[in-house]
């Protein structure tokens, strides 16, 4: 059980993806409160224009803030790769990115796969990123429908078939830019035969500095807190005693799906 002046921080996916981030957030950031707001009614979002993107996006982080909420993690690479910088200059709070572990890949494996949506293939912020490794041959695959696949089965507790959705090849490394594809790494992992890399870690260590600077000694984090508490509903108030919240239509499936994979925390 926490204690009511732990920080709170919201995670956003377009739905059960993230909650491979919450994860690895909530392992090395074990002192906050997590909310996480799944938006499965709009998912996914790998198949949708960037415009639409940031408009459910923004609309899921001002809800979030309801809930006083000192830092957000977009634990979505559809999202951060769309809307990240417009983000963090409009939102008072921090806002924490998933990218795409390319770099790790690229420093290791000479022909690394990235997995992706279609919307972060075609991104420039993951070109950016790729072409910073011209020693690489980088090949990138915006899947398209294996992240509609993974939260369709997963939530509804059926079986997914992968396999028809990877695109053949051989590879040194493979990079899931996509955190729905992290359910299945280990798979991947064997249909590639090589090692499989993923932002959940990069992401859950930027939080936990994040956290680690914003001072004690004045509680920065309780300034959101504070400013919103008024806003705090009864429920809230009662989830609050717990270390995840589940927001969102997608709280039962989300629920779901996080307390079969225990051994995700
Ligand atoms: N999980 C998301 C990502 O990391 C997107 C999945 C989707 O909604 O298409 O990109």
């Amino acid at each position: 059980m926490q204690n009511d002046n732990a920080p709170r921080v919201g995670v956003f996916d377009s739905g059960i993806g993230g909650l491979t981030v919450l994860a690895e957030c909530a392992r090395q950031a074990p002192q906050a409160i997590y909310y996480y707001y799944g938006d499965n009614a709009h998912a996914p979002y790998g198949a949708r224009s960037p415009r639409e993107i940031a408009g459910f996006v923004g609309a899921a982080v001002r809800r979030l803030r309801l809930y006083g909420v000192c830092a957000v993690v977009l634990a979505c690479n559809t999202a951060t790769a769309v809307c990240v910088d417009m983000l963090r200059k409009t939102c008072p709070v921090p806002i924490v990115g998933i990218e795409p572990a390319v770099a790790p890949a690229a420093r290791r494996c000479r022909r690394v796969l990235v997995l992706t949506t279609p919307v972060t293939a075609r991104s420039e912020r993951l070109c950016r990123l790729t072409e910073g490794f011209p020693q690489c041959d980088i090949t990138v695959y915006g899947a398209p429908g294996l992240a509609a696949a993974i939260e369709r089965g997963l939530s509804r507790g059926e079986g997914v078939t992968i396999f028809d959705h990877l695109p053949s090849g051989r590879y040194d490394g493979v990079v899931l830019g996509c955190t729905h594809y992290a359910f299945f790494r280990r798979e991947i992992g064997l249909f590639y035969g090589c090692p499989v890399f993923d932002g959940a870690r990069g992401t859950g260590a930027r939080l936990r500095q994040l956290l680690s600077d914003m001072d004690p000694g004045t509680d920065d984090h309780l300034l959101f807190t504070r400013n919103t508490n008024k806003c705090f509903s009864k429920k809230a108030k009662y989830h609050h005693k717990k270390q995840v919240i589940f927001l969102g239509k997608c709280k039962k499936i989300n629920e779901y799906v996080y307390n079969t994979n225990i051994c995700f925390i």
